[in-house]
């Protein structure tokens, strides 16, 4: 099946960077190096995203150029044309396929309710901007005690994706990260040099880079391996749809790079913009989930046009998060539509129905669920905790194995090794050797050294 290509190379970078630049880079990426000691965890981020999350990266795009189709299509297809005979059986990799596309729903699921309170702080925003007054500084405890009002939000936002996905994946996502994703980086270099100018921002770096190792716990390996994959959006067949829209003479690995280098550039910058205002308004305490709430208001409440530019952020985040959630439903109606021919309507709306069904719990944790906690966790941090430190990297673990055994050689050296690609075999080796031996050695390790030591 041929599906339609992007328009151009800019539109499938602004848009990949766009489902991948998003929540996990604003809002995950600074809460979990507060919690998890600074310095050590961003080394290891930055390094695993380079020779863990990048190869899987690749491999995903280049499984959705292949098969031009869904992650549970391509997977089954691949099993099917395997050589062994208890593969083409028992199709281990299109069980791979389906926990992806399990784990796209699972995220959504409690993405949305994240995406419910940029919602509510975009809109408090919209109206203070008129009053003039500054936010109140515990809004984010007021929206907490409200949790029907978090499900009012986390409905509303499904409903516009849910709109934008029935709609078309090209006309949707193309027209939204074009507009916005410059619009978002201007923004976020002009409040990062405001943030770097107040005084907490010497204490701020060495925190962010000093790597200091004893707050590296036996767990903290397979935390950074999650976010590594939350943030660059694999384990969730999402970079899959991706590949299957690629252009022909678009070079897979190129494309994996880039989309890497942009991704930690941007949660640097979030770092940037996040723990100088920590460190000048001495913030302190484990503020888990809540904190980029909590330190922008205080800082665009001291800022000069404060109301406005938190409205611009929040307008922004919002539509970054939207781009991502589109995404992330996307990968389960693409399925329906190519495997169980649904139309693109019945698909989306079927789907949502379960996602609203997996957000109702994460949405109420902080009232009706607060006393319900598991592992001293409310619901919603469960659900983060099941889905990035568990479930992602036991996916992408799948997905490493599938792509460096599962492939034929020749399938993989053909998108790889092009003449007009300098060092291209050199390049293909290297990847080939992380992909296939790495990328599980190290979920292996980070697996064992959190449930052994
Ligand atoms: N990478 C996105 C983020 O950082 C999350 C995401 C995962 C989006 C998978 C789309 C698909 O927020």
């Amino acid at each position: 099946m041929r599906r339609g290509a992007w328009s151009n190379r800019y539109a499938f970078y602004l848009a990949t960077v766009g489902s991948a630049f998003s929540l996990g880079n604003l809002w995950r990426f600074p809460y979990v190096v507060d919690s998890n000691g600074g310095g050590a965890f961003v080394v290891t981020y930055i390094l695993l995203c380079f020779i863990i999350g990048m190869p899987i990266v690749v491999g995903e795009l280049m499984l959705g150029k292949l098969s031009r189709l869904s992650i549970i299509s391509a997977t089954d297809q691949i099993s099917q044309q395997s050589a062994h005979a208890w593969v083409r059986k028992w199709k281990p990799w299109k069980w791979v396929g389906v926990s992806a596309n399990l784990a796209s729903i699972f995220l959504l699921s409690f993405y949305s309710v994240i995406c419910g309170w940029v919602l509510f702080f975009l809109v408090q925003y919209l109206v203070h901007m008129f009053t003039g007054i500054p936010l109140a500084d515990d809004l984010f405890n007021i929206l907490m005690k409200n949790g029907w009002l978090q499900v009012g939000l986390m409905s509303v936002h499904l409903l516009i994706t849910t709109i934008v996905v029935s709609r078309g994946l090209k006309q949707g996502i193309e027209r939204l990260s074009t507009l916005i994703m410059p619009l978002f980086m201007a923004l976020m270099i002009y409040l990062v040099f405001k943030s770097l100018s107040l005084p907490g921002t010497v204490d701020a770096m060495r925190f962010l880079f000093y790597p200091n190792f004893s707050y590296f716990t036996s767990e903290t390996l397979l935390k950074v391996l999650g976010h590594v994959f939350f943030t660059l959006s694999v384990g969730m067949g999402a970079m899959v749809v991706f590949g299957s829209y690629l252009r022909d003479d678009t070079y897979v690995p190129r494309s994996g790079f880039k989309v890497t280098i942009l991704d930690i550039t941007i949660s640097i910058f979030s770092g940037f913009l996040i723990f100088p205002i920590v460190f000048s308004a001495n913030i302190n305490g484990d503020y888990g989930p809540s904190l980029i709430f909590n330190t922008l208001s205080v800082f665009f409440n001291k800022m000069g046009l404060g109301n406005f530019f938190g409205l611009i952020f929040f307008i922004c985040l919002y539509l970054a998060a939207l781009g991502a959630s589109i995404m992330l439903l996307e990968t389960s109606v693409a399925h329906l539509i190519d495997s169980k021919r649904f139309k693109r309507n019945r698909a989306s709306w079927s789907m949502i129905v379960f996602v609203f069904i997996a957000a109702l719990p994460a949405s109420l944790s902080s009232t009706v669920f607060k006393d319900m906690k598991f592992m001293d966790l409310s619901m919603l941090r469960l659900y983060d905790k099941v889905l990035v430190d568990y479930l992602l990297p036991v996916v992408c673990l799948g997905i490493s194995l599938l792509v460096g055994f599962g492939l034929t050689k020749k399938q993989k050296e053909n998108l790889f090794i092009r003449e007009d690609e300098m060092d291209s075999e050199n390049l293909y080796r290297n990847w080939h050797f992380l992909v296939r031996w790495l990328v599980p050695a190290v979920i292996i390790l980070g697996f064992f050294s959190s449930i052994f030591y």
